[in-house]
């Protein structure tokens, strides 16, 4: 097994990359000591400074996981500020925003950061095509899975092992995975 450290403060972050890391042979120990996040139109560049700054911090290898929902009704927004629109709306008023509107087309994207201390950092992203449901559905997971479906059921309706199978975390992470297993 390869350990890899994931700096986040997101419990469900971690949840998630274990139960999709560890069948791959990595195993995932979490530290949430924080990093500086830029303020940036897309979330790869996000995850790369935070990446890099934690890397050097911690003077170890780390990973780092910024996600984020880009409805196409509202021009992508909340995008790379959906953590904070999260916190300060929630979910019934992103539901209220979206109220009548037929257009509910809506992307959820991650980018994970990897970085060796005083090494460039590497990102992978992975996203999911989806809608903004109609109310919110479903108690599993966290954030904004009881409003974001795939195929008419939400995250928050899915099984772990079904959200896993297909989420926009997955796709980033399964790329970083094959990226390591070159013998990164
Ligand atoms: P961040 O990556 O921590 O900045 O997350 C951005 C926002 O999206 C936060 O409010 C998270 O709770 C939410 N979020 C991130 N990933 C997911 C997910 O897989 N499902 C639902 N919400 C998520």
């Amino acid at each position: 097994m390869r350990n890899i450290v994931f700096v986040t403060g997101n419990p469900h972050k971690v949840k998630e990359a274990r139960e999709i890391l560890s069948p791959l042979g990595i195993a995932v120990e979490q530290n949430n000591c924080g990093y500086p996040e830029l303020q940036e139109d897309e979330l790869p560049p996000i995850a790369a400074f935070g990446v890099g700054w934690a890397a050097n911090k911690l003077e170890q290898e780390v990973m780092v996981d910024d996600s984020g929902l880009f409805i196409e009704a509202l021009n992508g927004f909340p995008g790379p500020y959906s953590a904070y629109v999260f916190d300060t709306l929630g979910n019934n008023r992103i539901l209220k925003l979206m109220d009548g509107e037929t257009e509910r087309r809506a992307i959820f994207k991650c980018v994970i950061g990897y970085c060796r201390p005083g090494e460039k950092a590497r990102v992978f992203a992975g996203e999911v095509a989806g809608e903004i449901a109609n109310g919110s559905r479903g108690s599993a997971g966290f954030g904004y899975d009881p409003i974001f479906e795939v195929n008419g059921v939400t995250f928050g309706e899915m099984g772990e092992d079904e959200k896993n199978r297909l989420s926009h975390r997955y796709r980033a992470l399964v790329k970083f995975a094959e990226w390591l297993k070159q013998g990164h």
